[in-house]
């Protein structure tokens, strides 16, 4: 009888943990379920990301020159780096023009050659003058421009929005 009793209790233990671990499994497995539902809920907001690319001091009048900076985005609970490079181009110290080197027609990166007085991209062999429009080859627009601010002699530039 005290022999049954000891079995019944085992018995009811393994049942017992093997619905708990099943339990633990199924809760393991919904996360990224969940997170897959939820995440786009999740992103980090980037409307207003001003984003900072060093000081004015370091452009020269009429030369664009780049700048590099690593911007960071959130996607549920990844968080990815990338680094941007932006060609910053004034002619007076005080109106700025910032221009992505990304090429529009399939993405290559641009580079802006003082000898040429343009951005050539090396793809498909494109030009875009000083202030990113397109003079020869097959990109079909402009190169894109991001919106400028200074404040204390830093550069910003506007992501997202
Ligand atoms: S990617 Fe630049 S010209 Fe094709």
């Amino acid at each position: 009888m005290e022999e049954e009793k000891d079995q019944l209790s085992r018995r009811n233990f393994l049942a017992i943990a093997t619905g708990a671990i099943g339990g633990l499994i199924g809760i393991v497995m919904a996360i990224p379920a969940v997170a897959y539902v939820v995440g786009p809920a999740l992103q980090r907001r980037t409307a207003e990301n001003w984003v900072r690319l060093g000081p004015t001091s370091k452009v020269e009048l009429g030369i664009p020159t780049l700048f590099k900076t690593i911007i960071e985005s959130q996607t549920g609970w990844i968080v990815a780096e990338e680094e941007i490079s932006v060609y910053v181009l004034t002619e007076d110290g005080r109106e700025y023009i910032a221009l992505s080197n990304i090429c529009t027609h399939l993405g290559c990166r641009v580079r802006w050659i003082t000898d040429q007085g343009q951005y050539f991209c090396p793809c498909h062999n494109a030009a875009f003058d000083k202030t990113g429009e397109v003079v020869a080859g097959p990109p079909p627009s402009p190169l894109d421009r991001y919106e400028t601010k200074v404040e204390e002699d830093q550069l910003y530039i506007l992501l997202g929005g």
